[in-house]
């Protein structure tokens, strides 16, 4: 399947069973044959498809280098675009030479921020290999770094050349890391497809793992074209995060993945909808059935406060405003407002009305 999203420069997203291997092939018309690529990838990826996707490079005609650093979120910052950066002089890369990322969001989206600032920008090509990048991250141009204090703080929207998505790949992926991608699945289920969310309550999903990213991928298309640099509708791809991210600071980046994170976000934002009236009633319980059955966590132990205390770095935060994403219903959502300390008012009473209807 190719989805073609048709931003400034248009670009195929190819979903299919062994794409992995036609790479090259699929570059073919858009770098010419001597070119050099980056592929810039991670020690758990790497060892398992760089040789691969090397070879099929190679077999392309272009001249291949690689560089590899330590897995892992942590490692998603700026010195180890640094380190990129010394990798791709040496090599002696100029503007008509292109990076592979090989791997999950972080290497997506770090090789990515690499290609978007080495020399002022030169092109790249994405190569998912989790869950949560073929449905989500590889898509749409975002790329960046977390600071010491917030995820993401520093990046530059650069769209990809190609997104080549093998759901292949996803049989290494650890089941811990699957279920983290289910997570955004759900999201496009709750925020803009109530059938594929009714498909996902009746488990019909995880058989047809090409068709559901493509679905994905498709979902995703429509909210990048419509709002390429994510100052409108494309906000809400983040239902969910505003409180997921909160959570994944309080942790330290460290204590909760991405999507678990964004998973306990959404079952908040569900509940604090319905808290202030916005969400339909028995919204929240639905999502967190669901969420439930796929693995995911919907509670943490934060006090809510302390959850609202540490959005104030959000990129959808304005002062003392939240730009909180809420669903009316199952496939339907609006960009909402707040004022943080009368969310946590709301959100207490809201809790203590439950607590006494039990
Ligand atoms: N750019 C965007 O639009 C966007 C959207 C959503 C998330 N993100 C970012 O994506 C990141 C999360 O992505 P992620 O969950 O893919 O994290 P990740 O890149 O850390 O991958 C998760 C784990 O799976 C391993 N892995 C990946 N593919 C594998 C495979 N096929 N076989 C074996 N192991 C494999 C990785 O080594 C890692 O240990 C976050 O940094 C988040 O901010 C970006």
């Amino acid at each position: 399947m190719v989805i073609t999203i048709s931003t400034d420069k248009p670009y195929d997203v190819v979903v299919e069973n062994g794409a992995l291997d036609r790479t090259g092939t699929l570059l073919q018309p858009l770098f010419k044959a001597g070119s050099k690529a980056m592929i810039i990838s991670e020690t758990n990826v790497f060892p398992l498809y760089g040789e691969r996707l090397t070879q099929s490079l190679q077999a392309a005609g272009y001249s291949v280098s690689s560089f590899v650093f330590e897995a892992g979120e942590p490692n998603k910052q700026l010195s180890t675009v640094m380190q990129m950066y010394e990798a791709l002089s040496e090599n002696g890369f100029t503007r008509s030479d292109f990076i592979v990322t090989l791997g999950g969001g972080v290497a997506g989206d770090m090789g990515g921020f690499a290609a978007a600032t080495f020399l002022r920008g030169i092109d790249f090509v994405q190569v998912p290999t989790s869950l949560l990048a073929q449905v989500d991250a590889s898509v749409g141009g975002k790329t960046g770094v977390d600071l010491p204090f917030g995820k993401n703080l520093v990046g530059a929207f650069h769209q990809p050349r190609l997104v080549v998505s093998d759901p292949d790949t996803l049989h290494t992926l650890p089941e811990y890391y699957f279920t983290d991608g289910m997570g955004e699945v759900i999201k496009y289920g709750c925020i803009m497809d109530a059938a594929l969310f009714d498909k996902l309550e009746q488990g019909e999903i995880i058989d047809r793992m090409e068709a559901a990213i493509a679905h994905c991928v498709a979902c995703k298309k429509v909210l990048v074209e419509e709002d390429t640099t994510d100052k409108g509708r494309r906000m809400i791809l983040n239902f969910g995060h505003t409180f997921g991210h909160a959570l994944e600071k309080l942790t330290n980046f460290s204590g909760l993945s991405h999507g678990r994170a964004v998973s306990i976000g959404m079952a908040m934002a569900a509940e604090v909808g319905e808290s202030l009236g916005v969400t339909e009633m028995g919204t929240a319980a639905r999502m967190r059935r669901v969420l439930e059955s796929y693995g995911l966590p919907v509670q943490s132990d934060f006090d809510f406060g302390d959850v609202v205390e540490a959005t104030a770095l959000d990129k959808k935060s304005f002062g003392k405003t939240l730009n909180l994403i809420l669903l009316k219903s199952i496939g339907d959502c609006v960009i909402h407002p707040i004022d943080r300390s009368y969310l946590v008012l709301r959100y207490k009473i809201a809790a203590e009305q439950n607590r006494r209807r039990k």
